[in-house]
């Protein structure tokens, strides 16, 4: 079996999957949300130190099952880089320890085969990748061949949602608590929605999020909790509708029979019921991981990390290297 390790930002997870069958035989994960929420975002040093205690903890749960382990896999690009380390160093210790070798996985493609937890790899896909800190379309080949059609000019889907969160004080992450405030609202403030006279095909949040600040603070200290709901509302559809048109317009140029969305924020409920009614649209089959692994966990890099064992991607303690700001393969 496959040990991994995700300790890329602000959670803390390890999972133990069978090389052969892809069966998830672990799983844990210890978030840190509450510990970041009243920052409003993720203080690289307290994830870190979480990180240092979380991850032994787990470890200790599976300790009988070390002997059976073949190989390592865990994140080593792209994150915080001591929150990476954290993963990296357990990695190095158990690698010298069991004598097995280490498999790096970038977290990106850790999201890609989120799809295929405890499943036959299904690629090619077009995929829509939107997290904390990506918001992407992909054209996935196969592990080693992903191209990127387009990508955010500033901030991702996911931050625009945890930066209205935290100028409306409701915590951190975002992405949840603004959807949930949403349901209670209408959509009585008007926001643009971004690039909409483009012909460029890419993402850009800064604009809306600048246009959610106005709106906020023209309310004033006294804004009501109706206002605030409206406002989730209102900045969600102008969010969502952002990211369907640069869909639209990739469907428009690149037939792709099948589609997929991963990331953190592929658990919001409007954006996949209205990327299903998109892709019925253009004859395009949609694929969605299970809600448990949207956000970030282990048991997608077990699963990537069975497809670098097939391809031997194997490194040795000294050889792996962190690259915090690498964004794709
Ligand atoms: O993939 P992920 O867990 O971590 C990164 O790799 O960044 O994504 C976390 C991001 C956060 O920005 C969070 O606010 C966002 O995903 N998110 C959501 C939802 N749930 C999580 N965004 C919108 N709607 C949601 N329901
Ligand atoms: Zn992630």
């Amino acid at each position: 079996m496959i040990l991994s390790i995700e300790s890329s930002c602000d959670d803390s997870s390890l999972a133990l999957t069978k090389i052969n069958t892809c069966e998830l035989l672990f799983h844990k994960k210890i978030s840190q949300e509450l510990a970041h929420s009243s920052y409003g975002g993720v203080v690289p040093e307290l994830a870190a130190r979480l990180h240092a205690t979380a991850l032994p903890k787990i470890l200790e749960e599976i300790s009988k099952y070390l002997k059976e382990i073949k190989a390592i896999a865990v994140t080593n690009e792209p994150g915080l880089s001591m929150s990476l380390l954290e993963g990296i160093m357990m990695a190095k210790a158990l690698a010298i320890a069991l004598n097995v070798p280490i498999l790096p996985i970038n977290h990106l493609k850790g999201h890609i085969y989120s799809l295929f937890i405890e499943q036959e790899e299904r690629l090619p896909l077009g995929i829509l990748l939107v997290s904390g800190g990506h918001t992407q379309i992909l054209d996935a080949k196969n592990y080693d061949d992903i191209k990127i059609l387009a990508s955010t000019l500033d901030d991702s889907f996911g931050e625009s949602f945890d930066k209205t969160a935290k100028m409306l004080c409701l915590g951190y992450p975002g992405g949840s608590i603004i959807e949930e405030y949403a349901k209670l609202g209408q959509k009585r403030f008007h926001f643009t929605i971004p690039m909409q006279k483009s012909k460029n095909i890419a993402f850009s949040y800064s604009g809306l999020k600048n246009q959610v600040r106005v709106a906020i603070q023209k309310l004033g200290k006294d804004i009501s909790q109706q206002n605030m709901y409206d406002i989730a509302a209102s900045f969600q559809d102008a969010a969502i509708s952002h990211i369907l048109k640069q869909c639209e317009k990739i469907f428009n140029q690149n037939t792709f029979k099948k589609f997929a969305i991963v990331g953190g924020a592929s658990a919001n409920q409007i954006l996949r019921k209205k990327m299903e009614v998109l892709c019925e649209r253009f004859g395009t089959k949609l694929y969605l991981p299970a809600l448990k692994f949207c956000s970030d966990n282990a048991a997608m890099i077990g699963r990537a990390g069975i497809e670098a064992y097939r391809l031997k991607r194997f490194v040795s303690p000294h050889e792996i290297k962190i690259n915090p700001k690498t964004s794709s393969n």
